[in-house]
């Protein structure tokens, strides 16, 4: 009887924090894959706006009632992307792509990875309509505004943005920089 070798992808970002679009992939991603893991980076490019503690609860939280809960992983990783991967035994990279605006981005970073290492193959998927607008910057910005975000994230991460928001108004402290909105967030 032979044995079929599992197919793991991971599946990268700042997830800061986690939108319905990361989770729309993140399902979609579950049809070609026996295993998924969330590998949010623990030192991206940018500063996040969430610790790498809260981001993570707020993943889990958002899929504590997963129907596949069992054939996802969450975790963390530092240093290079190819180098996390080779130690999962994956064969994939999982990414979102949304618009034309991704493209340059993604294209470079899937270009290095793969001179860094020939062995994941990088997987895009078009984000789903429903969430083609979406990113996390853009999320915090309506938040931080007092702008309504409900049905774009999952509701323990709307309620966790405006707690966030309110104690910074209240302690009178300055809202952190959002950051730009080129393609250093990937919605989904
Ligand atoms: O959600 P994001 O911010 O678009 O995710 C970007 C991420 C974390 C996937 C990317 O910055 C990354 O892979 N960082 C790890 C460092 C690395 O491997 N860099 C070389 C590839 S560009």
């Amino acid at each position: 009887m032979s044995t079929k070798r599992e197919k793991i992808a991971v599946y990268p970002g700042s997830f800061d924090p986690i939108t319905n679009g990361h989770l729309d992939l993140l399902d979609r991603g579950l049809k070609i894959f026996d295993r998924i893991i969330i590998a949010l980076a623990e030192n991206p490019a940018k500063v996040p706006f969430f610790t790498t503690e809260e981001r993570l609860d707020l993943i889990r939280t958002s899929l504590a009632t997963h129907p596949e809960l069992s054939r996802i992983q969450i975790e963390t990783f530092n240093g290079l992307l190819v180098d996390y991967v080779e130690r999962t035994g994956a064969v994939a990279i999982l990414r979102g792509l949304r618009a034309v605006s991704d493209f340059e981005y993604e294209f470079q970073m899937a270009l290095m990875n793969r001179k860094l290492s020939r062995r994941p193959e990088t997987l895009y998927l078009m984000t789903g309509a429903n969430w083609i607008y979406i990113s996390s910057r853009i999320i915090k910005e309506v938040v931080s505004k007092g702008g309504c975000v409900n049905g774009l994230v999952p509701d323990v991460v709307e309620a966790k943005l405006k707690e966030k928001f309110q104690n910074f108004r209240q302690r009178q402290m300055a809202i952190p920089q959002l950051g730009p909105d080129d393609r250093e967030d990937s919605a989904a």
